[in-house]
């Protein structure tokens, strides 16, 4: 080989490589991470993507200096010379992406068991999914439930993750892990948050018509944040909430309500304006008024059957089935009360209008 075609060769090789090292690092193709299983799986990414711009520099070098070496002349209508095979050239194309390929399996499979290993002093959160919707459950803390996944910094989480109807897939970009929820199946997933910061949280598995909306977020806190948060909660779930709310300038009984609607996720769902609800899912809580003649039954009892049993009257229109039918066990008395006054007094409000 002449030292000229290898020059060439080898220049061609730098350029294609450096454009696609460019098209690799320069735009943010990834979020940035907010935990430790994320970098290791960034790393697993780069190191595929390092083999990558490698083979396709080598690749492009030898595609393009043969289009412009070898490349015919007009009057040349000769066969090439017979060729039949290269065993050195044969051997080594096997070797190289026999060895490429094991290192990548060998990279996963060490990130993998190490992602997948539990931190000691683990935090357990119990996720329970359901059409639309993501409850987070802290079974150490007196089973205090939230809407959002609120984690401590710097711990090791442990989620143990049940379906109650279909198949979901629970996704945190910055988080960089997914892990399917299945009917009849715990799935766990391990993650240890190391920024403070909300992201999002998602449903990325299609579960029916309101996939879109099931989705929420993930809240990292500074360690003590966390736990006077948990501990507020503690205080709150174990007396029915107290009717004291001074949040909202409505009656203190509708402030209770409110805060139900919005602790439960009802606003992906259903429009109410009241709560600033804008969900097209479900019926509109709004027209409660007019649904309830139509079901022929008085509001406050209508409104409490729907919440209770969601399948006695399916409002014409909507989807039966799709109502989580846990409200009448997830909700305290109290709670539910607060809820169905909330609702029964915004209707009646927004039917007056
Ligand atoms: Cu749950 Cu999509």
């Amino acid at each position: 080989m002449r030292r000229g075609s290898i020059v060439a060769l080898v220049g061609i090789a730098l350029i294609a490589g450096g454009v696609a090292t460019a098209v690799a690092v320069v735009p943010t193709w990834l979020p940035e991470r907010a935990s430790r299983e994320a970098g290791r799986i960034d790393f697993v990414i780069w190191f595929v993507i390092a083999i990558c711009i490698f083979i396709f520099a080598i690749v492009a070098a030898v595609l393009i200096y043969s289009l412009l070496r070898f490349r015919v002349q007009e009057d040349d209508f000769e066969d090439g010379p017979p060729i039949h095979g290269n065993t050195g050239l044969e051997i080594t194309w096997t070797i190289i992406p026999f060895v490429l390929v094991t290192a990548i399996a060998i990279v996963s499979a060490i990130v993998l068991s190490r992602n997948d290993a539990q931190g000691a002093d683990a935090l357990r959160v119990n996720v329970t999914a359901q059409q639309f919707e993501f409850t987070f459950n802290y079974p150490d803390a007196k089973n205090v439930t939230s809407p959002v996944l609120r984690l401590p910094k710097g711990r090791s989480v442990e989620l143990y993750m049940r379906s109650l109807d279909v198949i979901h897939s629970v996704f945190v970009p910055e988080f960089g892990q997914k892990e399917d929820i299945v009917p009849g199946l715990v799935t766990q997933l391990h993650i240890t948050p190391t920024r403070v910061g909300t992201f999002p949280l998602e449903c990325t598995e299609l579960c029916g018509l309101g996939h879109s909306l099931m989705r929420t977020q993930a809240i990292v806190m500074e360690p003590a944040a966390f736990d006077s948060w948990l501990k507020q909660q503690e205080k709150s779930a174990s007396p029915p909430p107290s009717s004291g709310g001074s949040t909202t300038s409505t009656t203190p009984s509708s402030s209770a309500g409110l805060t139900v609607f919005n602790q439960n996720g009802c606003a992906a769902c259903h429009t109410l304006t009241a709560a600033n609800a804008k969900g097209t899912v479900g019926p509109d809580l709004d027209k409660l008024v007019s649904y309830a003649r139509q079901a022929k039954q008085p509001l406050t009892a209508f409104v409490h059957e729907s919440i209770v049993d969601p399948g006695a009257y399916v409002q014409p229109g909507y989807p039966n089935g799709v109502m989580p039918k846990k409200f009448g066990t997830l909700l305290t008395k109290s709670q539910l009360d607060a809820l169905v006054a909330f609702l029964v007094q915004s209707a009646q409000k927004s039917g007056n209008k």
